[in-house]
């Protein structure tokens, strides 16, 4: 386990753990543990011998937005100047799978740092929300954007301008996380299913994340003109000839970029 300030990263075999680490303020995300959030997803996005990414919280709190404290002096122009929440937009382009596992409260910031992630899955205990209209302002780290392609207008525009909280069980039925555990086995499921990614061929799996995200970003051809690239460019990696071959011969793929 490494210490950051406000973090800590591990490594699980081929899986990168991100651990947001400040429960005294239930993670609440200030902008200097989102450079290191970004550090640690480049380190892990940069190291071949890293397949996948799980970032977590605690059982309490995934992260309870942004850090309300450090912003609610701040002036219009020092957070335009400062280009605040853009630290986020640089994660969202890390290109190594990364799965939120989120227990307890996701708000504000905390959803859209979950929603940042390529999916979520959540503990029972998980509540996920956009409250920041109760302060007085909007979803800052693409919420209002993230939370609607997710959910839909009409259950998005009720949770942004009410603050109102989705529980886990509505959430997964609403289609904003790919599944519901138990808490107490978040954290090893989220890793299992980690696991399971990081043994496909590393850019193969980038390639698919870059088709999935295609289809938010462009029009139904345009985008399916992406994924035909991304297939052509399979067909250029010794994995695509492993795993055709694999299944040929009936045997485990023995992926060489894994
Ligand atoms: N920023 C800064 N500090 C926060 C915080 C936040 N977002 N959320 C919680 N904390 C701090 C509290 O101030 C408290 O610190 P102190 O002990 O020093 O007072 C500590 O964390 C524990 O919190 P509570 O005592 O409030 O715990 P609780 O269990 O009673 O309530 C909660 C939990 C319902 C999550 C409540 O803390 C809460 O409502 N938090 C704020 C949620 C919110 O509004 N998030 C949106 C933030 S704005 C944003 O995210 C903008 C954006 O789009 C990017």
């Amino acid at each position: 386990m490494t210490q950051h300030s406000l973090i800590l990263t591990e490594q699980h075999g081929r899986v990168g753990l991100i651990m947001l680490n400040r429960p005294e303020a239930l993670n609440a995300l200030s902008d200097a543990m989102g450079h290191e959030i970004l550090a640690a997803a480049r380190a892990f996005d940069a190291d071949p011998g890293i397949g996948a990414m799980v970032i977590t919280g605690s059982s309490r709190a995934f992260a309870a937005g942004a850090d309300i404290k450090e912003m609610a002096e701040k002036s219009s122009v020092e957070m335009y100047q400062s280009n605040w929440f853009s630290v986020w937009d640089e994660l969202a382009r890390v290109r190594t799978p990364m799965i939120a596992a989120v227990a307890g409260h996701a708000l504000g910031g905390g959803c859209e740092l979950a929603m940042i992630a390529d999916f979520i899955i959540a503990a029972d205990n998980a509540k996920f929300g956009q409250p920041e209209i109760k302060l007085g302002v909007i979803p800052g780290m693409g919420g209002s954007q993230r939370l609607t392609r997710a959910i839909g207008k009409a259950k998005a525009m009720e949770m942004v301008l009410t603050g109102r909280v989705m529980g886990a069980v509505e959430a997964e039925q609403a289609g904003l996380v790919a599944r519901v555990v138990p808490v107490d086995s978040l954290l090893e499921d989220a890793l299992a299913t980690a696991a399971v990614i990081a043994g496909m061929s590393k850019p193969v799996a980038m390639i698919a994340k870059e088709a999935v995200n295609a289809a938010f970003e462009t029009t139904l051809a345009e985008g399916v003109v992406r994924e035909r690239r991304g297939i052509y460019a399979c067909f250029a990696t010794e994995d695509q000839k492993e795993g055709m071959a694999a299944f040929t011969e009936k045997r485990a793929a023995e992926f060489k970029h894994r």
